[in-house]
């Protein structure tokens, strides 16, 4: 699937955003442990499909109306087919939720986007240190729980998905457990918001230490997910480097005050009133000098792609570190056919601003990457044609249809 883009409109509107995809595959992999039934609102995206797909192979049923309803009644734990593993990086959470009720899981290796190597090395470690047992034989882990006992595990990373499977694993357990040093991502906060309404005690989420005192059951819920941050401030950036004015609702601005506070470093005005964001850009953006990514509530290296996009067009120098994921400058290549100009050299890029861009053809590498060249094909002159647009469709709803209610000229082909 491909892009097609004919850039130099301003973008003009207000957005709705959809459901974070990165709270809504956690609870997905929460359902297995449920009771009953958990309703969600629907979230139409590829990453999405695909852990459905994997929850029915376990035996969950899915039911699609207005949202969906899904029901863990008869679920069991079988290997799951790699084609599905490998699909998304959020199948490893399956793991945690299977040992939790099933106290036995095989799985195969993680995918996701190819940003990284992205081993699971933390996953395991800090599983065994909580008594699973777990070998590994012609790629695939066998795990084993039965002898999962509580006490306090301190993460060597504040890691979003070992946070998310460790609290899946032991949400259910028998003891008591601590995790320190834990991923405070506001979809980690969402999980566990998730969790607690489904009966579960857990204290403590969006701070570096979560406690977990286990429940005999949990029982499915009405729940909405929380909105998507990184697509709402993929459309503020949108809003940005097209030079228009963009207003985004339903979010807690208290998730934006990094990404906020860089954007009105590059002289766009900024408006915070109650749920709602609104930028207005201006045609003379200034480069903000230094970036960087690191966990929450630092830069989203979920951002960092499409930033780095508007750098591209603000007069002066910007230094831009990327300390999350050493495979996520992978666009700058592509961006650089547009005519931006960038130097990578490792974990850091120097992006030297340039008075515009001109359409061209580019490919999309990963999730992120393929978002940063819609927005500079927006900006650019001409027609910017992107292929492997099924990446982006990964982690975005309706994304041209929303593009084009702004004023854009994309198709998605
Ligand atoms: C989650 O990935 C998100 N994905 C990512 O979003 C996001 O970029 C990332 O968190 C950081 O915020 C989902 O929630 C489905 P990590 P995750 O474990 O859990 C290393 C997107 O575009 N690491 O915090 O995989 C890892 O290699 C995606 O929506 C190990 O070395 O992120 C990376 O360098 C991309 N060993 C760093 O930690 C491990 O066992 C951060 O990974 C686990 C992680």
């Amino acid at each position: 699937m491909e892009y097609l883009i004919n850039g130099g409109q301003k973008l003009y509107g207000s957005v709705e955003v959809e459901c974070a995809k990165n709270a809504y595959l956690p609870i997905l992999a929460a359902t297995i442990l449920c009771d009953g039934d958990t309703m969600l609102d629907r979230l139409d995206i590829i990453d999405v499909e695909n852990m459905l797909a994997i929850l029915q192979v376990l035996g969950v049923k899915v039911r699609k109306e207005k949202g969906i309803t899904i029901d863990s009644g008869e679920a069991k734990s079988v290997l799951i087919p790699t084609k599905l593993t490998s699909s998304l990086r959020a199948s490893i959470l399956c793991l945690g939720a299977l040992l939790g009720r099933f106290h036995f899981a095989r799985i195969t290796y993680p995918g996701g986007c190819d940003i990284g190597l992205r081993p699971i090395n933390l996953h395991i470690k800090c599983m065994q240190e909580l008594g699973v047992e777990i070998e590994e034989s012609h790629g695939v882990l066998n795990c084993d729980s039965t002898k999962l006992h509580g006490g306090v595990v301190v993460l060597d990373y504040a890691s979003v998905g070992v946070t998310e499977n460790l609290i899946l694993l032991t949400v259910l357990g028998k003891e008591n457990v601590t995790l320190i040093n834990v991923a405070r991502e506001p979809e980690v906060v969402d999980l566990c918001l998730f969790l607690n309404s489904c009966g579960a005690n857990i204290v403590g989420a969006g701070s570096s230490e979560i406690r977990i005192f286990p429940v005999r059951k949990l029982t499915g819920v009405g729940y909405s997910v929380m909105k998507d941050r990184i697509v709402a401030g993929t459309f503020l950036l949108a809003g940005a480097i097209t030079g228009g004015e963009i207003e985004v609702c339903g979010l807690n601005p208290n998730f934006f005050t990094s990404l906020i506070k860089k954007l009105c470093q590059t002289g766009c005005f900024l408006d915070v009133k109650g749920d709602k964001i609104r930028l207005k850009s201006n045609n003379a953006l200034i480069s903000v000098g230094f970036l960087e990514t690191n966990v929450y509530p630092a830069f989203p290296t979920d951002l960092q792609p499409q930033f780095l996009a508007l750098q591209t067009l603000c007069r002066g120098e910007c230094l831009v570190r990327e300390n999350i994921f050493e495979g996520r400058f992978k666009f700058v290549h592509e961006l650089i056919k547009l005519g931006a100009r960038v130097v990578v050299c490792g974990n850091v890029a120097i992006v030297t601003g340039v008075d515009s861009l001109m359409g061209a053809e580019v490919v999309a590498p990963d999730l992120r990457g393929g978002a940063a060249l819609v927005l500079a094909g927006l900006a650019a002159r001409g027609y910017t044609r992107i292929s492997q647009a099924e990446l982006i469709l990964r982690g975005y709803e309706n994304f041209e249809q929303k593009l084009i209610s702004l004023g854009a000229d994309i198709k998605l082909i």
